[in-house]
């Protein structure tokens, strides 16, 4: 007979899922905001794939199966975790790449605009950026104060008739902010624009759901929330957008035919966007990455996990008299400051005891980035340590 109640059954899913990340054992591993941990899965399934590479070779029939078959599986993943089907997602390498292509597969005029704000960070700011250097597009910035205060109104504002796209992260990677996506998105459509959000810190941290969003692209990573390889990534395009954006890495991998003359059909659907070859093991990382977010974890306990530890740190770290950086309504990330010490000296000590967070520099803070497989005595590990030297 099981007399255990619905807490402890709770607390035995948590010591489960936690068995499954042995670099848990020493570490109160706070920083899924630069990589997740890895859990076993993760790496069997690479080494597996490895292996077979090594013994049975890279070519031939069986081995091109497994890479179309473990590439078919991660789109199909991605797309449940975000709300998309699968021919609206394109593996990529980063998020980084996600957004590049993006932006490099819209058609750009001298004069155009495009629009973000004052958190970027470089893998979204950086394809924007470079389109002054190569069209001659200028970059307005607005303020994610300003954002969360009256997000369509300060978009209004910002909007001229040369502004074509949006380019925002869901969560910015500095303050934890979280973006009111599906306003801004809806705010942009009526302006006769597009959307493009960076999700590096919003998937596998808080329910992302593209349809209901209403953005047109979205990119992101497999190697921090989602605790996959790094290397590994994934661009949702919307379906209706696809005759528009352009593939900007076309290769084998992106065409159904060629002929001879250099004439060439684009594969339907968003593999277009997909230039070249795959590293298989990191790709199989990704599939056993996904399938244990969504089938061992489930997505829906992670998030109320990720929740749940993001508000008691908040409450315990207010109560000591940090400074909170991170609105509300927030993701996953809690950034802070911590009187008379600067970030980077509370990172040093914080390492010391095996408590690993990062440090952001603008604004100078702390950040903690905590995982569905953090529990309360890693928060106790945390508090403990930023009280001593
Ligand atoms: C908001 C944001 N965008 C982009 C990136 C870059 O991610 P990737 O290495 O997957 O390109 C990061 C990484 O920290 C990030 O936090």
């Amino acid at each position: 007979m099981n007399h255990s109640g619905p807490s402890e059954l709770a607390d035995d899913k948590a010591a489960r899922i936690r068995d499954q990340f042995p670099v848990l054992r020493r570490n109160a591993y706070l920083n899924a905001g630069t990589y997740g941990p890895l859990p076993l899965a993760v790496g069997r399934a690479m080494a597996a794939s490895l292996q077979r590479q090594v013994r049975r070779g890279r070519i031939g029939r069986e081995a091109f199966r497994e890479h179309e078959e473990t590439a078919a599986r991660v789109r199909t993943l991605a797309a449940r975790l975000v709300g998309a089907v699968p021919e609206e997602m394109a593996l990529t390498r980063q998020t980084t790449e996600g957004m590049n292509v993006t932006v490099l597969g819209l058609d750009w005029e001298r004069g155009d605009r495009v629009l973000t704000t004052d958190q970027e960070h470089y893998g979204g700011l950086l394809p924007l950026a470079n389109l002054r250097r190569r069209w001659g597009v200028e970059v307005d910035f607005i303020r994610t104060e300003d954002l969360l205060a009256d997000p369509v109104g300060a978009v209004e504002r910002a909007w001229t008739p040369r502004t074509k796209l949006l380019g925002f992260s869901h969560v910015s990677f500095r303050t934890g902010a979280l973006l009111p996506a599906a306003a801004l998105a809806a705010a942009v459509r009526r302006l006769g624009g597009l959307t493009l959000a960076d999700g590096a810190q919003s998937v596998g941290a808080i329910p992302v759901d593209v349809a209901e969003l209403g953005v047109d692209f979205y990119a992101f990573p497999g190697q921090k929330w989602l605790c996959g390889p790094e290397g590994t990534g994934l661009l949702y395009v919307r379906r209706e957008r696809q005759p528009s954006l352009r593939p900007s890495l076309p290769g084998f991998a992106a065409v159904q035919e060629m002929a001879e003359d250099g004439d060439f059909l684009f594969k339907p659907g968003a593999r277009r966007y997909e230039g070249g070859t795959f590293n298989l093991p990191t790709l199989e990382g990704l599939a056993a990455a996904l399938k244990f977010f969504l089938e061992e974890a489930g997505a829906a306990w992670a998030f109320g996990r990720v929740a749940g530890w993001r508000e008691a740190a908040a409450a315990r770290l207010n109560a000591l008299g940090a400074r909170l950086l991170t609105p509300s309504p927030a993701a996953g990330l809690l950034s802070f400051q911590w009187e008379g010490r600067s970030p980077e000296d509370v990172v040093a000590a914080l390492s010391r005891r095996r408590v690993l967070v990062r440090s952001i520099n603008r604004p100078a803070c702390v950040r903690v980035a905590a995982g569905y497989w953090n529990n309360e005595a890693d928060l106790e590990r945390l508090v403990e340590a930023l009280q001593k030297p």
